[in-house]
């Protein structure tokens, strides 16, 4: 490579020219960094963490090996969690984001709402203190304050008093099976295995973690609140009658964009 390197350049060094304009972008001005980079990508690490920041909706998120990359059908979950609070016309909403990961659901919530003159607040949960760090930062880096963070497993981590408070539950938990994993694309592998992997649960690949989120979501929600749940795309009917087995009401589902059914909103009666 050339000491001003060209988009050619980073192409010619093996890396497909979209990605090569991004590298160029973030590390054109220092022919090492970028070299450094271009090898990184080059043995498969993902562009989202080499960059170290992405877009999510409205945001520009810090991202790293802590957390997992996010998801296009994530951005729909916000939408779709934004239309059930738009519904109910809470004027200041509680907000509670179990798994955060870097924050990228719950921090789009709070910065959206606030767009619309909405102040919510959030609670943001995850196990992992890497994951909490990245999403601490987010928040920082887009001012967006009243949000607290907590770790641990699940409801586990919540007070006591915070049960029947919460209007809203996000969750993108951990949802593929154990041996799905295992025949998933190398570069997952980058990704923290703890945020992708769940055991199984009534005989369902990957469903564990959704049973808990679900299962759970009827004591934390007040009458009338809603759970919005990420999946995958063969869990809807197991997920359906757990949720209608916690006393959860309401039941929709969503599809993504490719028509797989991906998101249930269930709702506290
Ligand atoms: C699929 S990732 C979702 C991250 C982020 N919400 C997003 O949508 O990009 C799942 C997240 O759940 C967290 N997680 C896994 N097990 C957990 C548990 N028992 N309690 C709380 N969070 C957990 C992982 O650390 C990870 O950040």
């Amino acid at each position: 490579m050339t000491t001003k390197p060209t988009a050619a350049d980073v192409v010619a060094a093996g890396v497909e020219r979209r990605e090569a304009r991004w590298l160029l972008e973030e590390f054109g001005g220092d022919a090492a960094r970028l070299a450094a980079a271009v090898e990184r990508r080059r043995r498969g690490e993902p562009l989202q963490y080499i960059v170290g920041h992405w877009p999510f909706r409205g945001l520009d998120l810090d991202l790293d090996r802590r957390v997992l990359i996010p998801r296009p059908e994530t951005e729909e979950l916000v939408g779709v969690a934004l239309d059930e609070l738009a519904a109910r016309r809470v004027a200041a909403p509680t907000l509670l984001d179990l798994g955060c990961g870097s924050g990228a659901i719950g921090l789009s919530l709070v910065s959206e709402l606030a767009a619309r003159g909405v102040r919510a607040t959030l609670v943001a949960l995850d196990v992992s203190p890497g994951a909490l760090a990245v999403a601490r930062r987010n928040a920082r880096k887009h001012a967006l304050t009243s949000v607290s963070f907590l770790e641990g497993s699940w409801y586990e981590a919540l007070d006591a008093s915070l049960a029947a408070r919460f209007d809203l539950i996000v969750a993108n938990p951990p949802y593929v099976g154990v041996v799905e994993y295992r025949d998933l694309d190398p570069v997952i592998a980058h990704e923290p295995r703890g945020a992708l992997v769940a055991a199984d649960a009534r005989g369902v690949p990957g469903l564990a973690d959704l049973v808990r989120v679900v299962e759970g979501a009827p004591h934390w929600l007040v009458a009338g609140g809603a759970l919005v749940v990420e999946h995958g795309d063969r869990h809807r009917e197991a997920l359906r009658r757990v949720a209608a087995g916690a006393g959860l009401r309401d039941l929709v589902d969503h599809d993504d964009l490719a028509g797989k059914p991906r998101i249930l909103v269930a709702h506290r009666p």
